[in-house]
């Protein structure tokens, strides 16, 4: 609900296509979704990386730390998920107009919250990229000690133990973040962003 209804929008004269022209590369956001433990975030960082090398503009929204500061009043049910992603999603979409390749890593379960922050960007400047690991090597991995504690029941509404995952039904890339190297994986998301064209082989001269 929009409770500031009197306002009026400013309009920048320094608009997003200014900051791509100069900046040599598209903004856009890639939307990391999967299983706690899936390699979202390592993915997205690793992608960072790359990208950076290449003197791109970049920024990574990472679900663990967005939860310390601009969501750390939100819980992990369905709604608080939910407002979880709307903020999410508007955040990623400020900094798409500030010219950065933004990649967001967080669970976003439902397809739902998964389709406003769709909704938000233009067509093709919202790029969905599911990081397909089954639950079991996720549990194997267990980095943060989280499924262990869920199984418990010591952690509670926890994604694919006691509250749902909606697996993306057309998401832009699939990665098979389970069993193949990190590197083979940033090299699926880097070709990818190169046949969409939001980065270019000139990109790093
Ligand atoms: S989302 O569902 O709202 O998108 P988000 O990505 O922000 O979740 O946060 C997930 C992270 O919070 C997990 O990687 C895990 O470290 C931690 N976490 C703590 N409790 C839960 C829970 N009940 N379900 C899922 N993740 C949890």
């Amino acid at each position: 609900m929009v409770k500031s209804s009197n306002t009026v929008w400013h309009h920048a004269t320094v608009t997003r296509a200014r900051r791509a022209q100069m900046n040599g590369h598209r903004s856009a956001v890639l939307w990391f979704t999967g299983l706690s433990g899936a390699g979202k975030s390592t993915l997205a960082h690793a992608v960072e990386e790359s990208l950076h090398q290449q003197r791109c503009h970049t920024f990574v929204l990472d679900g663990d730390n967005v939860r310390h500061g601009l969501c750390s009043d939100l819980g992990f049910s369905a709604e608080d998920r939910g407002e979880n992603i709307r903020r999410v999603g508007e955040a990623a979409k400020l900094l798409v107009e500030s010219g950065a390749v933004v990649m967001t890593a967080f669970i976003s379960p439902f397809r739902l919250d998964r389709d406003r922050a769709r909704g938000l960007f233009p067509h093709g400047d919202f790029i969905e990229i599911w990081c397909n690991a089954p639950m079991e090597v996720c549990e194997k991995r267990d980095v943060k000690g989280l499924y262990r504690r869920a199984r418990t029941g010591e952690v509670k509404e926890f994604t694919r133990i006691s509250s749902p995952y909606e697996s993306p039904l057309s998401p832009e890339l699939e990665v098979d973040t389970g069993s193949l190297p990190l590197e083979v994986c940033v090299g699926q998301v880097l070709d990818m962003l190169r046949l969409r064209g939001v980065i270019t082989e000139m990109a790093n001269e």
